[in-house]
């Protein structure tokens, strides 16, 4: 677990965590019908190293080393996709999520893109993603339990008729890139681990518009849905706070927060650097 302690650490992380949602900013208005992902991965990576003298978490993590500088996970894609030179078209709906290391802390945050117009079902099922990933951020305060994130999500998701994958999670950030706790994207409120003022997590849910089950691709790293129904994932990483919590991943285009958290005095922004 990385707790901050003091003002030096939360502006470390704040730079982190902002650069990351930068690379966002910036892959935006190349996400269209014919770049292929690898494309998209190889002008984050500049911006990451050239712009933001940051180093990728990504490439070379885990076993078989991750190889890319973004995850790209497109359609029924749920998480992990892997760059490649296939061209994105019109319809396709993606994850991209990046993380990075700068000054030695981890900044990891994703969003939802769509190429050209995209099917009712596709809009809808992204909406409610970036809900249920609000309505989690909605319990972060001290004392408050995992248990209450994760019933607030699967509540959203499942109203809707739509599922909650079980296999990842959000996750404990910042000296190190996966931490404890892990933050379950389901659950029964008043139950888990307390959470407490200083702590850092990420809060990333994964949500299928059809059934919770997924299976993985052969290349080690892609995971799909098993009935291959499309799939949606938002993720920030927070501070919790006493009375509430910080968002730490922003940018000045990052998409518009829903009306319920922007009337909610307790969820706070950092400052953009
Ligand atoms: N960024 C992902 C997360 O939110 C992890 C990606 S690991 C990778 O935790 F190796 F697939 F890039
Ligand atoms: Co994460
Ligand atoms: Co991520």
């Amino acid at each position: 677990m990385t707790i901050i302690k003091n003002q030096s650490d939360l502006d470390d992380m704040r730079l982190a965590c902002q650069g990351a949602a930068k690379v966002l900013d910036f892959i935006t208005p190349y996400v269209q019908e014919g770049i292929t992902t690898a494309e998209l991965d190889k002008l984050c990576l500049e911006y990451i190293t050239e712009t933001l003298k940051a180093k990728s978490a990504t490439i070379g993590y885990g076993n078989p080393p991750f190889p890319s500088s973004i995850c790209t996970s497109i359609n029924h894609q749920v998480c992990h996709g892997i760059p490649s030179n296939k061209k994105l078209k019109k319809g396709d709906i993606l994850n991209i999520d990046v993380t990075i290391i700068k000054n030695g802390w981890f900044g990891d945050t994703s969003r939802m893109f769509y190429v050209g117009e995209v099917s009712i079902l596709a809009k809808h099922l992204s909406m409610i993603s970036y809900e249920c990933m609000w309505k989690g951020i909605e319990k972060v305060k001290n004392g408050a339990y995992l248990g209450d994130i994760g019933h607030a999500i699967q509540q959203h998701a499942e109203k809707s008729g739509f599922s909650v994958v079980r296999e990842f999670c959000g996750h404990g950030l910042g000296k190190n890139f996966h931490e404890e706790p892990q933050v379950l994207h389901y659950g029964t409120p008043k139950t888990q681990m307390k959470i407490f003022t200083g702590l850092l997590f990420t809060i990333e849910p994964m949500i299928n518009a059809g059934k919770k089950e997924i299976s993985h691709l052969n290349d080690g790293w892609t995971v799909i849905t098993k009935d291959r129904s499309l799939s949606a994932q938002w993720e920030h990483a927070i501070l919790v706070k006493d009375s509430g919590c910080e968002v730490l991943t922003i940018s000045a285009n990052m998409p518009k927060i829903p009306n319920f958290i922007s009337s909610n005095k307790n969820i706070t922004f950092s400052s953009l650097l």
